[in-house]
């Protein structure tokens, strides 16, 4: 009778928004031993040369329309690795938690009795505007923070009304729908004048930095592509004063007032 093969694990690993340098140590040991790697759009090629030489690589990324559908090829893919025996790295980029489906994914791999680690990512959410010179709090500016999805299907203009009453707000999948956004926040009582930030593809080369106002963003001017981190909030200011600071000599950062 043939031996039973023993079921391999799952790694949920946080990928960090792009430049490989902002891997954890846990990630970097976790793909050096996995025989497959699952890996989303987002995930960029200098993070997948740290798997293991000879892995398995697999593009699961999703598109528009066909979400689902990868969802239950990425479950199967899971299962049948993972049955066959091998470790399997699941590599989304940024936090695998945070709008990531991550933990969709941890929960149907223990319903198939495989064992899961996590392994926590930065988010694009916090390291994006950090890189680009934004504190996403800062004192006397800036003392609350949300991270909210832009996303059609997930948000109605309603919920922005909800969102208006914070000081910091940063929208992950807000680009398609960034003039709705920024039209719904100006009516829940946002000013018009306060100065926002895209950071497209933060953290690679290729990254671009587009500073406008909401209203800018409302009347449909600002033109910037996916992926982006848009920044909602007076902290936005702050970016030149502390990459000025980074480069050259400085003007004093925005004076707390309290
Ligand atoms: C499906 S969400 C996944 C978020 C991811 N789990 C995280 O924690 O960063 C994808 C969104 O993350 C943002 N994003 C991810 N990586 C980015 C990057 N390098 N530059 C700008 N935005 C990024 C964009 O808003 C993009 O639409």
């Amino acid at each position: 009778m043939a031996a039973e093969v023993q079921r391999g694990k799952l790694y949920l690993i946080g990928a960090g928004p792009g430049d490989a340098e902002l891997l954890t140590l846990g990630a970097v040991r976790a793909l050096a031993r996995c025989d497959v790697v699952l890996y989303d759009r987002l995930v960029s090629p200098e993070v997948l040369s740290y798997a293991q030489p000879g892995a398995e690589l697999i593009y699961v990324g999703k598109h528009e329309g066909d979400q689902d559908r990868t969802q239950a090829r990425i479950f199967d893919l899971i299962r049948d690795r993972a049955y066959a025996g091998k470790t399997v790295a699941r590599l989304k980029g940024g936090d695998p938690l945070i709008f990531g489906r991550g933990a969709e994914e941890w929960a149907r791999a223990l319903e198939e009795g495989i064992e899961v680690e996590l392994i926590p990512g930065l988010s694009s959410a916090l390291a994006v505007p950090a890189l680009a010179g934004i504190p996403l709090t800062y004192r006397g500016v800036s003392s609350s923070l949300a991270v909210v999805t832009g996303h059609c299907c997930a948000i109605d203009v309603n919920a922005w009304a909800k969102h208006a009453a914070v000081d910091t707000l940063v929208v992950l999948m807000g680009v398609t729908n960034r003039q709705s956004a920024a039209t719904a926040l100006i009516r829940a009582g946002r000013n018009p004048d306060e100065p926002v930030a895209f950071i497209e593809r933060g953290t690679l080369a290729s990254e671009r930095v587009i500073e406008a106002t909401l209203a800018g963003v409302a009347s449909g001017e600002v033109e910037v592509a996916s992926p982006a981190v848009w920044v909602i909030g007076e902290v936005v200011q702050l970016r030149g004063k502390l990459r000025a600071t980074a480069q050259e000599s400085p003007e004093p950062v925005l004076e707390p007032q309290a």
